[in-house]
C-alpha cells in the first residue's frame, strides 16, 4: 500500500535503521539525519526493538513525527525544501511495500578519518580534533575515536527474521574504508544468504583502496555503489579536502575502475559550498574527460548537495547568483541547483571569510591564493 505523504507518514521510520559506532557503544536512529539514542544492545534485532524506536513507530502510524528525532525533516519541510522523508517516499514507492520490517541499514562506522575537509568537523573526522580545539570548537569526549573500543564492538545478527528483507546497506563515517568493520558485517550478511539481495553503498573520500577480501565480498552483493566525495580538482581539491592529494585520489579512481567486479556504479558526491561553487564547471569538464563511466560504460553521475554550516551558500547575494547563472549557461544541472539557495542582497559572507582565514593560520594555507578568481568575484 502506498502511504499518503501528507499524513506525516515516513517509510524510513518503519523500514530503516541507522546505527552509529560511538566508541564502546552503539547509538540508533531512524535514518542518517534523525536523532539518536545510545543503547547497550549490539544485535540488530535488539536495536530495532528498543522502546524509543517502537514509540516513534506507533506515533507515526497516528500521523505524528517525533520532535526530537525528525527535526531535520520537519524544519526543511516548513521552509518548502525537500526533506529526506519526501525523497525516501518516492524511493520506497518502487519497493514491494508488503514485505516486512528492515529494508535499509545506515551505518556510521565512527569518526575515524585521515582528512580534515574544510566543510567538515570533529564530529565526522577524528583528524579534525586538533584544529577544532584551536578554533575554539567544543570537542566532546565521544569525538575521540578509540580504535580499541570499536574493535571489540561487534554488530551481530541474532534473528534473521528482522533482517531477511534487507535491500540496502549504507556505510559512512568517518572514512568507512579505513578499517574493515564493514567487511565483518557484509560477511555475516553473506553467510545468512542476504548479501546477494543487497545494494551496498559507501560514501568515501577516495584516499583508500580496498583489500581482496572486500573485493570478494562486494562481488557477492546485488550492487555496490561508491560515492566518491569530490568537490573540486587539483590544488583547490587539496585545500578543501585537507590531507588528501589530488593525484593520489585520481590514481585510486583508476584503480577502482580497473579492479571492481562488474556489479558496481560510481558517483561523484559533490558538496557545494562557497569554496567550490565558482569552479563547478571545471569539475564537470574534468569528469567528462577523465572519469565519465565505469568499465561497463554506465555513466558516473555527479550528485550535488548543499553544504551545511559556515561554508554554506544559503545566503549568497543576488549579484553572485547572477554571475553564477551566466557562468553555468552550458551546465543545466548547475543552473537547476541554483534554484534552491535564497538570495540576500549585498551580502558578503564575512563569517566564511573569518573562518577560512583562521583555518589558514592554523594550517599555513592561504585560501585567497588558492581561490584567487572567486575571491575577486566576491569582493567585486
Ligand atoms: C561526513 S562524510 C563521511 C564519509 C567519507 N569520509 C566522505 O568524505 O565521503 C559524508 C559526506 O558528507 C559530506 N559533508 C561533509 N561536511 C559537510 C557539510 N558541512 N555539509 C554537507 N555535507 C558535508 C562529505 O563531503 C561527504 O560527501
Ligand atoms: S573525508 Fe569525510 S569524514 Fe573525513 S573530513 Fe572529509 S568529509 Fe569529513
Amino acid at each position: 500500500m502506498i502511504r499518503d505523504i501528507n499524513s506525516n507518514y515516513c517509510y524510513d521510520i518503519h523500514h530503516n535503521l541507522a546505527i552509529d559506532y560511538v566508541n564502546e557503544k552503539l547509538s540508533v536512529g531512524t535514518c542518517c539525519q534523525s536523532g539518536r539514542v545510545i543503547s547497550e544492545k549490539t544485535s540488530i534485532e535488539g536495536l530495532w526493538n528498543i522502546n524509543e524506536l517502537k514509540k516513534i513507530r506507533s506515533e507515526n502510524i497516528e500521523g505524528k513525527l517525533s520532535h526530537t528525532f525528525c527535526n531535520s525533516c520537519t524544519k526543511l519541510e516548513k521552509t518548502g525544501n525537500i526533506s529526506r522523508r519526501y525523497a525516501s517516499h518516492e524511493f520506497y514507492q518502487e519497493w514491494n511495500t508488503d514485505k516486512k520490517i528492515i529494508r535499509g541499514l545506515d551505518i556510521k562506522l565512527g569518526n575515524l578519518c585521515n582528512l580534515k575537509c574544510t566543510i567538515c568537523g570533529p564530529n565526522s573526522s577524528s583528524a579534525w580534533i586538533p584544529d577544532a580545539k584551536k578554533l575554539g570548537i567544543n570537542v566532546s569526549e565521544n569525538m575521540y575515536y578509540k580504535k580499541e573500543h570499536n574493535k571489540n564492538l561487534n554488530l551481530t545478527i541474532d534473528n534473521i527474521d528482522v533482517i531477511e528483507n534487507l535491500e540496502m546497506i549504507k556505510f559512512w563515517g568517518g572514512e568507512p574504508l579505513m578499517d574493515e568493520k564493514h567487511a565483518d558485517i557484509l560477511e555475516q550478511l553473506d553467510q545468512l544468504g542476504i548479501l546477494k539481495n543487497c545494494r551496498v553503498v559507501y560514501n568515501t573520500n577516495g584516499t583508500h583502496r580496498v583489500s581482496d577480501r572486500i573485493i570478494n565480498l562486494w562481488g557477492k552483493a546485488n550492487l555496490v555503489e561508491l560515492y566518491f566525495s569530490i568537490d573540486d580538482i587539483e590544488d583547490r581539491f587539496n585545500y578543501e579536502r585537507f590531507g588528501a592529494d589530488w593525484n593520489g585520489v585520481v590514481d585510486n579512481l583508476k584503480w577502482y575502475y580497473e579492479s571492481l567486479p562488474s556489479n558496481h556504479l560510481f558517483y561523484l558526491m559533490t558538496t557545494v559550498s562557497y569554496l567550490n561553487i565558482w569552479y563547478l564547471p571545471e569539475l564537470y569538464d574534468w569528469k567528462k574527460q577523465n572519469f565519465d563511466t565505469n568499465c561497463m560504460g554506465d555513466e558516473n553521475k555527479i550528485l550535488l548537495q548543499p553544504a551545511i554550516g559556515i561554508c554554506s551558500i544559503d545566503t549568497m547575494s543576488d549579484r553572485l547568483k547572477n554571475k553564477l547563472l551566466n557562468k553555468f549557461k552550458l551546465y543545466p544541472d548547475l543552473i537547476n541547483f541554483l534554484k534552491f539557495p535564497k538570495v540576500k542582497n549585498d551580502y558578503l559572507p564575512t563569517k566564511f571569510f573569518d573562518y577560512t582565514e583562521k583555518l589558514d593560520q592554523i594550517r599555513s594555507t592561504n585560501w585567497k591564493n588558492t581561490f584567487k578568481e572567486f575571491e575577486a568575484i566576491l569582493n567585486d
